[in-house]
């Protein structure tokens, strides 16, 4: 079968593998439908990890049900289904718990699992024509039947769960103001969510001019970190206070206020400085222990300057960490189904599989629009 092969540094290609069997009794093939990419492939995309060549990328996956293992009980051919990006076990302490996205059992030595990305596991990703789905009662989302909402229903795999989780870890209630940080497709996802969670003023920070645009759009106020300090330009929009909540949907790569370099701390000590006393910070941006490109010897090792003093001075709660997609994505797919949830907005291009080379090089410069994309393999 075609897939996306990442090959090295800023470079995939199309390429024949071996397809997926069956390999243990509670698998399922899908034969992939859609299939996004993320933006945390570009981490892998750009040459920063320890990605392979040879790596098969994908982890935002939606299909059909191809083939089912014997022990397969709730689930049949034909079926149409969205996976989280965690592979999980469904059994183990983290699982039962409700974190999935730090399964214990999956991923030897790890807690957590995904397809088609680093350290995460022997997982295939999906971004070809079929993907093995491993303990697949409890791993595959049933959708309704046919071809409707699929551009929606294809993000429930990451990107809107993980807007909706940190909104979760800011514990963003009604009538509350958020700032997030990140005008990205998790940072929409971020601000959508926190819309349908009653907050009263959504800010979104970024430089991008479609990425504000489409947060305008949806009803946030979008903020121009190159127009002047982020922080304060929120302050000066809530009456000096700051936000009750924030919400870090950029990660270490984030890029100096002013200048274009990366400064990875930047936006925890914007946050820091935006949020108000007593408030909370959700972090679901993503950090790494180690950063072969960090700008400095601390960054490399992961270990960042963020002025926690400031932090404890304010009486602010932080959390962090992988998205348990499967704790939201039903309760989720449900209000896309009612037609009170339509994440699609975000979407900017949806193309053939053969056009996954171009993609990830227009997505990882930020040019043409490029917001999130949907692969189509069998298009
Ligand atoms: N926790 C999880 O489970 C999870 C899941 C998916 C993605 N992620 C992570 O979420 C982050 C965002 O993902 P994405 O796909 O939206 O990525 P993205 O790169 O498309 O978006 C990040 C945005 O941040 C903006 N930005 C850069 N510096 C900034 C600054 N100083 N202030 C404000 N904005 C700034 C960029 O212009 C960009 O638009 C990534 O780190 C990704 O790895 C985490
Ligand atoms: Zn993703
Ligand atoms: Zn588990």
């Amino acid at each position: 079968m075609r897939a996306v092969v990442y090959k090295g540094p800023f470079e995939v290609a199309i390429e024949q593998v071996d397809n997926p069997r069956i390999q243990h009794p509670n698998d399922v093939i899908v034969r992939v439908t859609s299939t996004a990419i993320c933006g945390s492939d570009l981490h892998m995309y750009e040459g920063r990890t320890a990605a392979e060549p040879g790596i098969v990328f994908g982890h935002e996956n939606l299909g059909v049900i191809e083939e089912t293992g014997e022990g397969v009980t709730s689930l049949s051919r034909g079926d149409r289904v969205v996976m989280p990006f965690n592979v999980a076990c469904g059994f183990c302490k983290n699982c039962t718990a409700g974190f999935t996205g730090f399964c214990l059992t999956v991923n030897p030595g790890f807690a957590g699992g995904a397809y088609g990305y680093v350290a995460m596991g022997p997982f295939v990703g999906g971004q070809a024509e079929y993907v093995r789905v491993p303990y697949a009662d409890f791993n595959c989302l049933k959708l309704p039947e046919g071809t409707e909402k699929e551009t929606d229903f294809v993000l429930l795999a990451d990107i809107f769960p993980t807007g909706y989780h940190g909104n979760e870890l800011a514990d963003v209630r009604p009538g509350e103001s958020v700032a997030v940080y990140g005008g990205g497709p998790v940072g929409l996802m971020a601000a959508y969510s926190a819309m349908l969670r009653g907050a009263s003023k959504v800010f979104v920070v970024d430089r991008v001019a479609e990425r504000l645009q489409k947060a305008e759009e949806i009803g946030a106020v979008p903020i121009n970190f190159t127009e002047g300090d982020a922080a304060q330009q929120i302050k000066e929009q809530t009456g000096g206070e700051g936000t009750d909540k924030g919400i870090d949907a950029v990660g270490y790569q984030a890029v100096a206020h002013g200048e274009d370099r990366e400064e990875p701390a930047i936006v925890l000590n914007s946050l820091v400085e935006t949020v108000r006393p007593t408030g909370a910070l959700g972090i679901p941006g993503l950090y790494v222990p180690r950063d072969p490109g960090g700008p400095d010897e601390q960054a490399k090792q992961g270990m960042l300057l963020v002025s926690i003093g400031r932090a404890f001075e304010k009486g602010l709660r932080m959390g962090t960490g992988q998205c348990n997609v499967k704790r939201y994505n039903r309760q989720l797919r449900d209000l896309i189904i009612e037609g009170r949830a339509t994440p699609s907005f975000v979407v900017s291009h949806e193309l053939p599989l053969d056009q996954a080379p171009t993609a990830y090089e227009k997505f990882d410069k930020r040019v043409e629009g490029y917001t999130k994309v949907v692969l189509h393999p069998h298009e």
